[in-house]
């Protein structure tokens, strides 16, 4: 068996498994979503939102990319927050990062990723805001994860820096914003912070004119 056949074939074992604990799992979820999260976490294959927080298909709204970014030019990320806040009305956004990061650590060299070099340059930029802490730390792990956290606390307030988030919180009491860092070695998530909505940031992106 080639190692994709694999996977269509452990499909319909899953299939078999799920109809025997629920017989209308499928006829439930295939009129509607309605998660209450959205996840903005790594692209890392060990890093699977359903997998780590024992969530079943319905429950996360996902977007994953490198590391974990929240670019507010990426057209990509901001359709999904627009969507997930919007429409899905989800009531927590979670930034989930995780130590040893390929991302971050690569953002950490000089080497040349070619279109790569676009992307971690928004992780090298959150390295030069805190480069007299990270300088310090002498163990290069070390060094790593603390950049990790210093990237979700970042990518969380970039998500309150858009008018997408700032608009639902004029509107509701919701969503709540969260950084977490996964760890690759326990499988444990830590909660690194909660923005609550309506949480007064830096008024330099904070936008009046919100509908
Ligand atoms: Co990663």
């Amino acid at each position: 068996m080639e190692p994709y056949e694999r996977l269509l074939l452990m499909n319909k074992g899953w299939v078999h498994d799920m109809l025997d604990n629920d017989p209308s799992f499928f006829n439930r979820l295939a009129d509607i979503q309605k998660p209450d999260f959205l996840w903005i976490g790594c692209s890392d294959s060990r890093v699977s939102a359903d997998a780590i927080t024992g969530t079943s298909p319905g429950e996360i709204f996902v977007h994953r990319n490198i590391a974990n970014m929240v670019v507010h030019t990426d057209l990509n990320l901001l359709s999904v927050l627009e969507f997930a806040v919007e429409h899905l009305k989800v009531k927590h956004i979670i930034v989930c990062g995780h130590y040893g990061c390929g991302g971050i650590k690569a953002a950490m060299t000089k080497s040349n990723y070619g279109i790569l070099n676009k992307w971690l340059r928004n992780i090298k930029d959150v390295y030069r805001y805190h480069r007299t802490a990270l300088d310090s730390i002498t163990d290069q792990e070390q060094r790593t994860d603390k950049l990790v956290e210093f990237n979700v606390q970042e990518q969380v307030m970039n998500l309150a820096k858009t008018s997408i988030v700032q608009s639902a919180w004029k509107k509701h009491q919701w969503p709540h914003l969260h950084g977490w860092v996964y760890g690759l070695k326990d499988g444990l998530l830590k909660s690194l912070m909660h923005i609550p909505p309506n949480t007064t940031i830096d008024d330099l992106y904070e936008y009046e004119d919100l509908h």
